[in-house]
């Protein structure tokens, strides 16, 4: 199924609860939170309390995209802000399916991701321990950046080990995703599509999230 999850990071921050309610009245289907600790990408965003604060406003599913060094460190308290799903950086740490497996037994949904240029082989031996994989179509630390082609060879990779492996795995796609790119990714087998700066940026958010989650269905074949 094609989802589409607004990113936070490219919203008004004064008025942080009203720009989640707009997206989740105009139809999102997850709310994207970037974490970032200024160490494993050079930006800082905010944490676990202000994650806490609007799930007290929000009945969307939380797609927590953790780029901080050592995330194990942090699996605790982000399960108890209210995240649903938790994505850690394959290249935040060495002891990835322990801390997948933490997030499972916090009954949270388990997800890794790579940077545009780590190999999706990589990922082949934690598809067990997920339930989606997030590849990073930018540079992972600010929004507002140029979508990188060359990474749908990842996704196509990745589509084409779930597939063999009959795993049931989410493909998620995250930086410059608008409505052409979600096409191109949908194409290579992405079906959870991360967009900040095309929808917060738009004059009309309900229209920027169907015109990006029909291009995807159109293109989806997976
Ligand atoms: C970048 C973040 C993205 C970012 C996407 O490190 O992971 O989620 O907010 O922003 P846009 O859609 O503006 O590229
Ligand atoms: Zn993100």
């Amino acid at each position: 199924m094609i989802r589409v999850a607004p990113s936070v990071l490219a919203c008004d921050f004064s008025r942080l609860g009203e720009e989640v309610e707009k997206v989740e009245k105009a139809g999102a289907d997850l709310l994207h939170l970037d974490v970032m600790d200024g160490m494993f990408v050079p930006n800082i965003s905010f944490g676990p309390d202000v994650i806490s604060s609007i799930r007290k406003k929000s009945g969307l599913v939380f797609d927590v995209h953790l780029m901080i060094e050592d995330p194990g460190r942090y699996i605790a308290r982000f399960a108890a802000c209210g995240a649903d799903i938790i994505t850690i950086h394959y290249e935040s740490c060495d002891n990835q399916r322990q801390v997948l497996e933490a997030i499972k037994s916090a009954g949270k949904i388990p997800s890794v991701s790579i940077k545009p240029a780590t190999p999706a082989f990589v990922l082949e031996p934690l598809l067990p321990y997920v339930k989606m994989v997030l590849v990073m179509t930018v540079e992972p630390g600010f929004g507002g950046q140029k979508f990188i082609p060359d990474t749908m060879e990842s996704v196509r990779t990745l589509r084409s080990m779930i597939t063999a492996g009959g795993y049931d795995i989410d493909i998620e796609v995250d930086g410059g995703i608008g409505k052409e790119t979600a096409s191109t990714a949908a194409e290579a087998g992405a079906n959870v599509l991360v967009a900040g700066s095309s929808i917060f940026g738009a004059p009309d958010a309900e229209r920027a999230i169907c015109e990006i989650r029909e291009s995807a269905k159109k293109s989806y074949t997976a």
